[in-house]
């Protein structure tokens, strides 16, 4: 008799993904909420088929040093920019993500993060917050409204294309930036228009960063192109935090260079740049694009599924490839 393949899952994820692997092996999951110790980790690696991981795991050279027998790493995630894709490759390792099931619930949030921004949310929420007295004024805490707003969306995927369609219902108009070209039918049914990056970031009012990390998209949004935003526009980031230069940003919303931004990802995760923190012209908000019990438990499930193939023999649902 063959044993069961060894399952290690490397955080704490919903039921509807361990259900799912425990049905195919042999589970060990680390159950608490901060992460695994790597001591800890490296034992249980030592014999696992199958590596069930964050993105606040770093899969690179030691990780899989510590895991000869891994014959997938399935991230619980979309971005996987956590795993050295390359070294996996090179040990025969298959990696997986798992897309579209966080689409809707990142371009929620996405599209939070502009209201909080323009309509000034979240000082007001600290306005009331810190005791001090407040009485409605007609030019109390003014915003701006969004109809007749332009979008620019740097990054047109599945999640870029969800919040196109929520900007439209809010009355905005929408340009983008993509290596991929949009068909013509997706492109009129969001209105949506291709502008190449510097036109996108002269002309928009709000700026969504909705790309993958790369080493191309690392530091995009730097001090010079931060330099050609207006400077009443607004900067939201719900992608990955090094596309933004986040000293860069602190120094242009301190200088008045644009007029604010709004962050859920950040550059040193979990720290934020200092000079933000005093910033009321920046809203920040901990990674929370996904962060809803459906999403959650739809993205352990996916997760759970690419290992279900792979043991089967099958190809996964969601391959990752460099
Ligand atoms: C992802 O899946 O990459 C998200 O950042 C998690 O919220």
């Amino acid at each position: 008799m063959t044993a069961a393949p060894r399952i290690v899952v490397t955080g704490k994820i919903p039921d509807a993904g361990l259900e799912l692997l425990r049905e195919v092996g042999d589970v060990w999951a680390w159950d608490r909420s901060q992460p695994v110790p790597a001591d800890i980790r490296d034992a249980q690696l030592a014999n696992a088929d199958v590596a069930v991981t964050l993105l606040t795991d770093r899969v690179d050279d030691t990780f899989l040093d510590a895991a000869p027998k891994l014959r997938i790493v399935a991230n619980v995630a979309v971005g996987y920019n956590n795993i050295d894709i390359a070294a996996c490759q090179r040990r025969g390792v298959i990696v997986t993500n798992t897309p579209g099931v966080l689409t809707d619930a990142t371009a929620d949030l996405a599209m939070a993060l502009i209201l909080m921004s323009t309509r000034r949310l979240g000082e007001g929420e600290r306005l009331i917050r810190s005791g001090a007295p407040w009485q409605w004024g007609m030019f109390m805490m003014l915003g701006v409204g969004l109809q007749g707003r332009r979008l620019g969306i740097i990054g047109m995927g599945a999640i870029g294309e969800a919040l196109a369609q929520r900007a439209k219902a809010f009355g905005m108009t929408v340009v983008y930036n993509n290596r991929r070209v949009i068909d013509a039918d997706t492109e009129a049914r969001l209105g949506a228009q291709k502008v190449d990056l510097h036109e996108l970031l002269e002309t928009s009012d709000v700026v969504s960063i909705n790309c993958p990390y790369s080493e191309i998209t690392h530091h995009l949004i730097d001090a010079a192109a931060l330099g050609r935003m207006k400077s009443s526009a607004y900067l939201v980031n719900t992608a990955r935090g090094p596309i933004v230069d986040e000293a860069a940003l602190a120094e242009a919303l301190l200088n008045r260079q644009i007029a604010g931004a709004a962050l859920d990802v950040f550059e040193h995760e979990p720290d934020v740049h200092p000079g933000l923190l005093g910033l009321d012209t920046v809203v920040l908000v901990p990674h929370l694009g996904s962060a809803t019990i459906e999403t959650r438990s739809a993205m352990a499930r996916l997760a759970a599924q690419n290992v279900v193939e792979v043991l089967a023999g099958r190809h996964p649902i969601n391959p990752v490839t460099a």
